[in-house]
């Protein structure tokens, strides 16, 4: 079957996504191919449109990105409030709570949407699921002096974690230098104990699991765009 449908959805849920960013806000630039969509799109306006806004990057990625688009970039020490993130995600349940971090910036990308009054996730529709966990792995970061310790004790509540490595093979290194483990926990039940548990762990950074945390989703499919609110 022919994929090129794919980039069409991701750059239609961008461009919907898109229309909530309004002049004077602080907006949060997520991850990932999809989000990029969206950065390209906001400095269009921002260079051709005279929109006034001001972004905080999850990533080097994204920063880079949006310095290249001509969005003008702002930290949470200067803004502490966000009014807007526009970010993507790996999977989606029914409650619209995500696995994100197959990017690798899932740490970054927590405490941004954490600081944000509204969350908008855009995906194509291959990222929904019933249940998180099917077929998709947590990413969890983990302290690299901690890791033979923190994968033990994820092995210990049921997850088979994996060292995410470079195509070299080195250990692939997050923005905040640490490790990502891509644990397989085959279908989550229940994502808030699991992710409380998670968090238990010596070593451990932050998790994957996005967990009500947000309010609209925009999923592109393969001939629109359909626009989820959490109730
Ligand atoms: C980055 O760490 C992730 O959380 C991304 O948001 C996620 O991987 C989505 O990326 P794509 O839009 O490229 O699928």
């Amino acid at each position: 079957m022919s994929l090129e449908w794919i980039e069409d959805a991701k750059r239609r849920a961008a461009l919907e996504a898109v229309k909530n960013v309004k002049d004077g806000f602080i907006i949060g630039l997520g991850s990932g191919s999809t989000v990029a969509y969206a950065i390209k799109e906001i400095g269009r306006m921002v260079r051709e449109e005279n929109l006034h806004v001001l972004g905080i990057p999850t990533s080097y990625q994204s920063f880079l990105l949006a310095v290249e688009s001509g969005i003008p970039v702002t930290t949470l020490y200067e803004h502490p409030e966000i009014d807007l993130t526009i970010d993507g995600a790996d999977q989606i349940d029914l409650n619209l709570n995500l696995i994100k971090g197959m990017g690798g910036a899932l740490t970054r990308e927590k405490i941004i949407a954490a600081a944000s009054k509204r969350l908008i996730i855009i995906v194509d529709e291959r990222k929904l699921t019933d249940k998180l966990g099917r077929g998709q792995p947590v990413p969890v970061e983990v302290l690299p002096f901690a890791e033979p310790l923190s994968a033990r004790e994820i092995r210990k509540i049921g997850g088979k974690p994996f060292l995410r490595v470079t195509k070299g093979g080195a250990p692939y290194i997050t923005d905040n230098g640490n490790f990502i483990l891509d644990v397989d926990f085959e279908v989550i039940e229940d994502p808030y104990e699991l992710n409380r548990k998670l968090k238990m762990i010596p070593g451990v950074v932050e998790t994957g699991l996005f967990l009500g945390m947000a309010h609209t989703v925009y999923v592109g499919t393969k001939t629109d765009v359909k626009r989820i609110e959490k109730e």
